[in-house]
């Protein structure tokens, strides 16, 4: 049996192989702030990455033990992919089910949107079990695994047992944990609670929600021995440790595609396609889910042509969507509405020059985005909740030295924790006062843009993926050093 230094588990995959229509293979990658940040993280590391085979020339391409060597392009490094195969009812189940149906709307307070059916739990334990599975075969004396996400909350307690001693487990959770009176709520709280502290440490984006966890655990887990000041939970004999690693983006890979000339190209055709010329932009990219707050943005900009016509034909917003979890009700619902919204505002203001609201759902290469981001004078992030928001810091990535653009964020971000001093903030169901801080934002003097801008820019430089990486790392080794993990 060979084993790795490190395994990362996730339930999204890094890379999907896919038929086209001439049965021609190709590749792509699944959007979502998880993926694109471990990526170039394992590329340093080359471990193997155990996830869903979701792709329907995934089991194609593998060998017999379902290993495929990811990424094509190999300039940067390689690292092994390792995929586990569900059926179509454990997808229902587990994924679009208790994952997205329960834990998702459960951790970002969206009681609304919970839907509980007892399959789903059923599912969810055994999509964790068969994922243990596969990473006990890749676990040895001195490997580090490292789980991440919501999808996978008990997996760290069934492995714990199954695994060598000295073996390192770590989880990374992305989205936010609320407080204990929205996760009361969750079903079979006490058992997602549990099985994270199978983990020797459990990371958050922001300190605000490890203190939420460990709110959680004392009151679901009475026998659990909460330390708050150390941050260290023991339960059962395990001691997990609970830190805020605020993760951030690939700093140098954004900057240089945003100069790039397939950037360029690319807005300047976008921009005479839509007229943007002598026109000021607003940018706002998204998955489109619920939690983004995609209806209320509209409605504030709405509310500032209205209020303030001056804008009317001199402010055009640019909404790049990327669909996601179309297969649930509410997802499908957001859709929908975003696209009606849309349409609804720019039959109600918009005129042969102007297109108040340019919204789009077309894939665009990365460095297509990297330039709008560019081009943006402001960019609008504004979540009901977000656990981090990568879209905030690759917009301030995205732009050079000498650029002034303006960041817009929720305070209802993870991102906005960490860095909200700089950015004008929204409270995005405050509809007058978001409207009018967009119009403070297009007004704002160049001495004043320039300086937060470049604020920003140290913060997101601060959080940049491979640092984020290192200091997880850098955390394990001190652990391991101390005698305060491993299994
Ligand atoms: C969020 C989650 C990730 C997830 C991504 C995309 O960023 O934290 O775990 O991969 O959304 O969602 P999807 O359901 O397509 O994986």
């Amino acid at each position: 049996q060979t084993t790795d230094d490190v395994v990362v588990v996730s339930n999204r995959q890094p890379y999907r192989h896919e038929y086209d229509d001439e049965g021609g293979i190709n590749v792509s990658r699944p959007t979502g702030g998880l993926t694109s940040a471990l990526d170039a993280a394992m590329r340093e590391r080359n471990g193997t990455w155990i996830a869903w085979g979701d792709g329907s020339a995934d089991r194609d391409v593998v060998d017999d033990e379902g290993h495929v060597t990811v990424p094509p392009d190999e300039e940067e490094g390689t690292y092994t992919l390792n995929r586990v195969w569900l059926s179509d009812e454990q997808v229902e189940n587990y994924y679009l089910g208790f994952s997205n149906r329960v834990l998702w709307p459960v951790c970002h307070s969206m009681l609304m949107n919970v839907h509980s059916e007892a399959a789903y739990w059923q599912n969810y334990e055994a999509v964790n079990d068969q994922f243990v599975d596969n990473v006990a075969r890749h676990v040895g004396e001195s490997t580090i695994v490292w789980f991440q996400d919501y999808h996978l909350s008990l997996a760290p307690r069934m492995l714990e047992s199954r695994v060598p001693d000295g073996a390192f487990l770590a989880h990374f959770w992305h989205i936010p944990w609320p407080g204990w009176d929205m996760f009361r709520a969750c079903p079979h709280g006490e058992e997602i609670i549990a099985g994270l502290l199978g983990n020797d440490l459990l990371g958050f984006h922001v300190p605000r929600y490890g203190e939420n966890f460990m709110e959680c655990v004392e009151q679901t887990l009475p026998d659990a021995d909460v330390d708050r000041d150390a941050a260290e939970i023991t339960f059962r004999g395990k001691t997990t440790t609970i830190k805020a690693f605020p993760l951030g983006v690939s700093v140098d890979t954004i900057r240089t595609g945003a100069k790039s000339e397939a950037a360029e190209s690319f807005w300047s055709e976008f921009a005479d396609e839509h007229h943007l010329d002598e026109k000021r932009v607003s940018v706002g990219v998204d998955r489109l889910d619920y939690t983004k707050g995609i209806p209320e943005r509209f409605e504030a900009l709405e509310r500032l042509w209205e209020d303030s016509p001056e804008w009317r034909g001199a402010l055009t917003h640019v909404q790049i969507g990327s669909k996601s979890r179309s297969e649930i009700e509410e997802y499908m619902d957001i859709q929908t509405e975003v696209e009606e919204e849309a349409a609804r505002i720019n039959e109600r203001f918009g005129t042969d020059e102007w297109e108040p609201i340019v919204y789009t759902t077309a894939h665009l290469s990365d460095e297509a985005l990297y330039g709008a981001y560019r081009h943006g004078d402001i960019a609008l992030v504004s979540p009901l909740r977000d656990g981090m928001n990568l879209v905030a810091q690759e917009y301030v990535a995205a732009q050079g030295d000498d650029d002034d653009a303006v960041l817009l964020l929720s305070d209802q971000t993870g991102a906005h924790d960490y860095m909200g001093e700089w950015t004008v903030t929204v409270r995005p169901q405050n509809t007058d006062e978001f409207a009018s801080a967009i119009d403070d934002a297009l007004r704002m003097p160049a001495s004043e843009r320039r300086e937060r801008m470049r604020e920003l820019r140290n913060r997101v430089e601060d959080a940049d993926v491979s640092r984020w990486m290192h200091s997880v790392f850098e955390t394990i080794a001190e652990m391991q050093t101390a005698g305060t993990g491993g299994s």
